[in-house]
């Protein structure tokens, strides 16, 4: 009697088991497929980044006023840019200000390739016209002072790592 009920209770033990297991390959496979899904949401091509913005093409070539002085005009983009734009973008731009966990969208990474490979012309759109949650900065600050936004944004650009050949 007792070695029967032993051993109903180890089979039932085994069973236990084996659903626990079943339980733990199901938990795997839902983290496994809602990676999969996170990291094809943040890869958002440029193609994708500029379709969701709706940037008119006409602004591809709009020339940027300080194209021959964009050093200077940096200098006082920064100023703004520190004081504006800084509690969501973050100060080295990479769009992690203070302000930014509590949007709806992560605020754009000035590094990132989706910002630097676009011509001047549309982040000049961008800037001016706003994407909420970004707001438009066409009546906050003058034609001049959002050209020098861009050429700032332009030095946040990440440099090149140069690799030394050992000899
Ligand atoms: C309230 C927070 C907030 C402030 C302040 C802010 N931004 Fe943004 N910005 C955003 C968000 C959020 C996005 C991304 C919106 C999206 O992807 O739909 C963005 C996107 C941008 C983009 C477009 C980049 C791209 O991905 O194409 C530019 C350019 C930009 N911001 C520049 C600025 C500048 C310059 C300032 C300061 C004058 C500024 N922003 C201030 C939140 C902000």
């Amino acid at each position: 009697m007792f070695l029967q009920n032993s051993i109903h209770c180890s089979v039932k033990f085994q069973n236990m088991f084996q659903l626990q297991n079943g339980v733990k390959v199901l938990i795997s496979i839902f983290f496994f497929l809602s990676m999969r899904l996170e990291t094809s949401a943040q890869k958002e091509t440029l193609e994708q980044h500029n379709r969701r913005w709706d940037t008119p093409a006409w602004t591809d070539t709009v020339k940027n006023p300080f194209e021959n002085n964009a050093a200077v005009a940096a200098d006082s983009g920064k100023i703004i840019y520190m004081k504006l734009c800084m509690v969501c973008h973050g100060t080295s731009g990479k769009g992690d200000g203070i302000a930014a966990a509590g949007l709806s969208v992560k605020p754009a990474d000035h590094t990132s390739n989706n910002v630097q490979l676009q011509p001047d012309g549309s982040l000049y759109y961008e800037l001016t016209n706003g994407h909420a949650p970004m707001p438009p900065y066409k009546s906050v600050l003058s034609d001049k002072q959002r050209w020098q936004l861009i050429c700032f944004i332009r030095t946040l650009k990440p440099k090149p790592v140069v690799k030394k050949n050992k000899r």
